[in-house]
């Protein structure tokens, strides 16, 4: 019986055929983008370098000596490879289980094709299950909270956890996501909030699914 380990493992082995050689490409965060990592590595393909969006991420491409350029310091990206906590049948996501969100979504926006790499039990028919990671200003949280409520969500300050521009993150469960990119933006006008974790605007191109049987490759329209 494969593990989640595992599939995350086919996924992010199946996702190195995505990474075009000689180009620099954006790499997200989590477990599912450091098998990435490894794999490419593994698999002797040459990239010239990566915009990183996380310590985790750069540590690991160091590790591998892997280069990594800042974002502007490059015009754009073909291809940004990332992770997901939830993705949905038209490849819209809920991301920030990491606390990375507010880079993976810039850099996300500067790439042309976003691969998201996940294991199967991440493919859901909708949004929600997963508490969606909203990023906010300290001083605003309460007031935040408050708007949150109102939308119908249940608002948990992750505890002990700061982002990496300084902001704190509230996980809100129980909302009901019907319709993503109205939400994506509902949230993202509440004064105080930085970012959500609501990748609708910004939805995977291509989605490498990892299945007991093999990768599963899902894209939406030609590329
Ligand atoms: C980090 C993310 C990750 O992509 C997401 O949490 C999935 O992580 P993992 O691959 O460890 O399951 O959005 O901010």
């Amino acid at each position: 019986m494969a593990t989640q380990d595992d599939l995350k493992r086919i996924a992010a082995q199946k996702a190195v055929d995505f990474v075009p050689e000689n180009e620099y490409i954006g790499i997200g965060t989590g477990s599912t983008v450091n098998c990435f990592i490894e794999a490419l590595a593994a698999s002797g393909k040459r990239i010239k370098g990566a915009v990183s969006t996380s310590q985790a991420t750069s540590e690991l491409l160091a590790k591998f000596e892997i280069p990594e350029i800042r974002l502007s310091d490059v015009l754009g990206l073909p291809v940004y490879i990332d992770g997901a906590d939830e993705v949905n049948h038209t490849l819209q996501m809920i991301k920030g289980g990491g606390g990375a969100l507010l880079a993976e979504k810039i850099v996300a926006s500067a790439s042309e094709r976003f691969i998201c790499i996940a294991d199967e039990s991440k493919y859901v028919s909708r949004l929600g299950k997963f508490p969606l990671p909203v990023e906010v200003i300290p001083h605003a949280r309460s007031l935040v909270s408050r708007q949150l409520l109102k939308l119908g969500g249940e608002p948990e300050l992750r505890i002990g956890f700061t982002t990496a521009s300084g902001h704190e993150i509230v996980d809100v469960h129980g909302l009901t996501i019907n319709e993503p990119l109205t939400l994506e933006d509902t949230i993202n006008k509440i004064p105080g909030v930085v970012e959500n974790g609501l990748f609708a605007r910004h939805p995977a191109h291509v989605l490498v699914l990892g299945k007991t049987g093999g990768a599963e490759v899902i894209q939406i329209g030609s590329l």
